[in-house]
């Protein structure tokens, strides 16, 4: 049996992730100390197939996980004698490939006799800006906002959260890329709202904002997505002209407000030092600028991960994985790929 560390100790974690279409493999120093950080990206590989092809991913991750995970080792100086766990996200993600992610971690754990730790890949989001930011202070509000997503949360110190509240219907992202597709923007939907956005009034139309006003944390979109394209049959039946930005921005904008009202009422109800952003559409400039302007008035500062830790990477995986070592939330190697693991 192992001895397990305690917080005045350095602790090393091998972390790898491999949910989707990045092999990676990264070596965490107490969390937030990034010895390495190796990311082997297909991308290149799916691109003729315009999307990425789960059998095709898990076989290339397959071919990618050892060379990555040693690559890892090296770059950070050290060898699996010094490590004291081995991390690997267990989902949300395609199964194939977590799966060979998380058979290579267990399978090095019990070689070496340390502890394994399966990790959510959506809190590794998260974590990624404190790993990026590290002059971060609790207690923090964080708004995670993806394509799958949109939960508030509340973290008392770094590695101890609590859900808020969150969507009860459509993920912020997943209503932006639906209006886009409506109107015939492109796809993903939030930068190509974004793009089109910035030259159209935000005012022009004045769409619901369901749940602003609501004395909770939730979130519903589905009501801004319906009126939108109501508005747009509407228009349609008249055989009126429609301003497709002025439609964005005025979207966006219904989207940006309740996103802040939510925020601003955490921040006004609990002690908050920091407020930090995750998710692809925290990208949205027009939200970050409102926000920050916002929180000034709270003598808040706003935080969102660099680019390099916003996409795919272990290192994140590291990170959330050092705070469960240090509560000792060990996983047992029975532990399974869930490609649907949710958050909230
Ligand atoms: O976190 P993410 O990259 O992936 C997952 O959801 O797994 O988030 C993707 C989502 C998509 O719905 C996309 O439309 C949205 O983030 N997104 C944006 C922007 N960039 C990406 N939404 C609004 N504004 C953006 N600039
Ligand atoms: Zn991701």
């Amino acid at each position: 049996m192992y001895r397990k560390k305690s917080s005045e100790e350095d602790i090393l974690i091998l972390a790898v992730e491999t949910s989707c279409d990045e092999t990676s493999a990264s070596v965490v120093k107490n969390g937030l100390e990034v010895l390495s950080n190796v990311v082997a990206s297909q991308v290149e590989l799916h691109r003729k197939y315009g999307g990425v092809v789960p059998e095709i991913a898990s076989r290339k991750h397959l071919e990618l996980i050892n060379p990555v995970i040693e690559e890892a080792l090296l770059e950070a100086g050290i060898g699996f004698a010094d490590l004291d766990a081995v991390a690997a996200t267990y989902g949300p993600g395609l199964v194939g490939g977590l799966l060979v992610g998380l058979s290579a971690a267990k399978a090095l754990a019990y070689v070496l006799d340390i502890p394994f730790i399966g990790v959510n890949h959506i809190t590794g989001h998260i974590y990624s800006n404190f790993i990026s930011n590290k002059e971060i202070k609790a207690p923090v509000v964080c708004l995670t906002i993806s394509g799958g997503h949109t939960v508030l949360l509340y973290f008392e110190k770094l590695g101890d959260y609590r859900i808020l509240g969150g969507t009860k219907d459509d993920a912020a992202g997943e209503a932006f890329d639906k209006i886009a597709r409506v109107l015939g923007i492109g796809y993903p939907g939030g930068p190509a709202i974004e793009k089109i956005s910035k030259s159209g009034n935000p005012a022009a139309v004045d769409f619901p904002r369901p749940l602003i006003n609501e004395e909770n944390y939730d979130f519903s979109f589905s009501g801004l997505k319906t009126a939108v394209i109501n508005y747009l049959h509407n228009r349609q039946q008249r055989g009126e002209e429609v301003n497709i930005a002025d439609v964005a921005a005025s979207f966006q904008q219904a989207v940006i407000d309740i996103l802040i009202a939510k925020i601003i009422r955490a921040v006004e109800n609990n002690p908050v030092n920091s407020v930090i952003l995750s998710g692809g559409v925290s990208a949205n400039s027009a939200l970050k600028s409102q926000l920050a302007e916002k929180l000034k008035g709270y003598n808040l500062p706003l935080y969102t991960p660099e680019l390099s830790l916003c996409t795919d990477n272990a290192a994140m995986i590291g990170s959330v994985a050092y705070f469960k070592y240090l509560k000792g939330e060990f996983s047992p190697l029975s532990l399974s790929a869930r490609a649907n693991l949710k958050l909230y």
